[in-house]
């Protein structure tokens, strides 16, 4: 399973491909928002940093950017789809899913920009996104769990939907929203491909007390011990 960060600072995307090693980026209005930069100055430093990298191209380190939030109309989310994209070719469009939305999801896929449909919630949203051939599929989980929802069968529904209709894969789920190491594990059990979280949940979900505790008596072991040459 693939992991993305969900960020647009800068400093954090380096600290997590570093680290964990991630596979991509997600980026939306808040994200953009927290970073304390205008929209174009910050997609092209992550445009700039996937030249550094030597990960040009959306099938070597894919970047979700979000459109307007306020488009409704499909021409003009078109519009600014193809804008963002003529960026980087690592930029992948971001798009609600809307009617309007999916409409300009499916054109811009038509034209070789390759999309994400966000603000997914069912697994009948989920199942629009596959036929219109988007790219990738954004379930939320993090929001539904809050609101009392268990989402481990929500993703396998997705999972298993996909698998009858042999979408899976060329649509790529996207557990999005993700909180915790336990939402990550039922994302991985249930076959979704990838996860996007913040840099703190990979790095609580990484942590483990007793790999702490274990290190500190092996350092004393080894501290007793003659090492020799
Ligand atoms: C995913 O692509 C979204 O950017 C993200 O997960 C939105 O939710 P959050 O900001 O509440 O985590």
């Amino acid at each position: 399973m693939k992991y993305f960060l969900d960020s647009a600072k800068i400093d954090e995307i380096r600290e997590a491909y570093d680290t964990f090693g991630i596979d991509g980026i997600t980026t939306n209005p808040n994200h953009i928002m927290n970073s304390g930069k205008p929209f174009f100055t910050v997609i092209r430093e992550l445009a700039a940093f996937v030249e550094e990298k030597g990960l040009k191209g959306w099938g070597k380190f894919p970047i979700s950017v979000e459109i307007n939030p306020h488009l409704d109309d499909a021409d003009e989310m078109v519009a600014m789809g193809k804008k963002i994209a003529a960026i980087s070719p690592n930029f992948v469009i971001k798009i609600p899913c809307t009617e309007a939305g999916i409409t300009a999801a499916r054109r811009l896929e038509n034209e070789g920009v390759r999309t994400n449909l966000t603000l997914v919630f069912s697994a009948s949203q989920a199942l629009i996104a596959a036929k219109n051939h988007s790219l990738f599929v954004s379930p939320f989980i993090g929001w539904k769990e809050s609101s009392g929802e268990d989402c481990e069968q929500y993703i396998q529904d997705i999972v298993d939907i996909y698998a009858n209709y042999d979408y899976l894969g060329k649509t790529q789920i996207i557990c999005a929203a993700v909180r915790n190491g336990k939402q990550i594990v039922d994302c991985a059990r249930a076959g979704a491909d990838i996860v996007t979280a913040g840099l703190q949940v990979y790095k609580d979900s990484f942590y483990h007390a007793f790999t702490d505790y274990g290190l500190t008596k092996f350092q004393n072991a080894w501290d007793k011990t003659e090492i020799g040459e």
